[in-house]
């Protein structure tokens, strides 16, 4: 069975330039109206025009432009060397890819290390950057001083992701990819981070490898920013795998909370299909993918 969603080309099969949509595109009221009835929110990452297709075309709603890039793009050990450019390049060829195929996705783009640090100004210059190239929001790493960042942004038109537990930016500060949160303090300082940020305005909150318990807690808690699960068990709002990871072609070891979509389906875009059912029906993730 074809991958393909468009027709062959002398080189390789893109996706149609306009194939009739039913879907009507994702938007911040109706990822709010999914968080209110509690239907289960899809993400993936997506680097590129024809895997961004793809997702979109199997109904994922939304698609994160993650500096995840770093690694499964750029063979890079961390995320810590990406850049701003890159960004801006991953991006655009994600909306161009979306935008082809008259795709309804909701866009996220990811911050990275270095372009949001240094004050609110620097903040909104590298989001403007992110939103011309076609995001329809902004993702950023860590809490407390975080939140006037985030107010900043969203009090300027942009919508905002805030992203707590592990944080990859900051692997070298954590010690390594682990599990996060796991105490009472380091629990509770999260909650209080993640309060504040939903105070400031973040619309999303992407939860890495926390406990489960922490996670179910926080997304009972929080009614205005939907908490967005990965290692965090299944309680939250959605779930995000990195795409490469669910099609089982990663370069690294794999981390211990993901499934290989591939493994039971003909081709990617029955594996993408996979994914949107089992986030939406909850039998992805089940507890077996989380021990903590
Ligand atoms: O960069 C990325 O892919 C991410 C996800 C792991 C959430 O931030």
């Amino acid at each position: 069975m074809s991958n393909a969603i468009g027709s062959a080309t002398p080189y390789g099969t893109l996706p149609p330039a306009s194939p009739p949509s039913q879907r009507k595109p994702v938007s911040l009221p109706r990822l709010a109206e999914l968080h209110a009835r509690g239907e289960k929110i899809t993400m993936l990452t997506a680097y590129d025009a024809t895997f961004a297709a793809m997702a979109d075309a199997a109904g994922v709603e939304c698609i994160l432009v993650g500096d995840s890039v770093g690694m499964v793009c750029q063979g890079l050990h961390s995320t810590v060397g990406v850049s701003l450019d890159t960004m801006r390049y991953h991006t655009d060829s994600v909306s161009r890819g979306v935008r082809r195929v008259q795709g309804t996705a909701w866009l996220i783009a990811d911050l990275p290390f270095g372009s949001y640090q240094a004050s609110r100004e620097q903040a909104l210059a590298s989001a403007t950057v992110l939103m011309q190239a076609g995001a329809h929001m902004v993702k950023l790493e860590g809490g407390g001083w975080t939140t006037e960042t985030v107010r900043f942004l969203v009090e300027r038109g942009i919508p905002v992701c805030a992203h707590l537990g592990l944080t990859p930016q900051t692997v070298h500060a954590l010690g390594g990819y682990r599990v996060q949160a796991k105490g009472g303090e380091a629990a509770a300082l999260l909650k209080q981070q993640a309060h504040a940020l939903q105070d400031a305005g973040a619309a999303m909150l992407v939860l890495e490898m926390v406990p489960a318990t922490l996670a179910a807690e926080l997304t009972a808690e929080l009614k205005h920013c939907a908490t967005i699960g990965i290692g965090a068990g299944r309680a939250t709002a959605g779930q995000v795998l990195v795409l490469h990871d669910m099609l089982g072609i990663s370069l690294g070891k794999m981390p211990k909370f993901v499934r290989n979509f591939m493994a039971e389906a003909p081709g990617i875009a029955q594996a993408l299909a996979a994914y949107v059912r089992a986030v939406k029906d909850g039998s992805f993730p089940d507890d077996s993918l989380h021990a903590w």
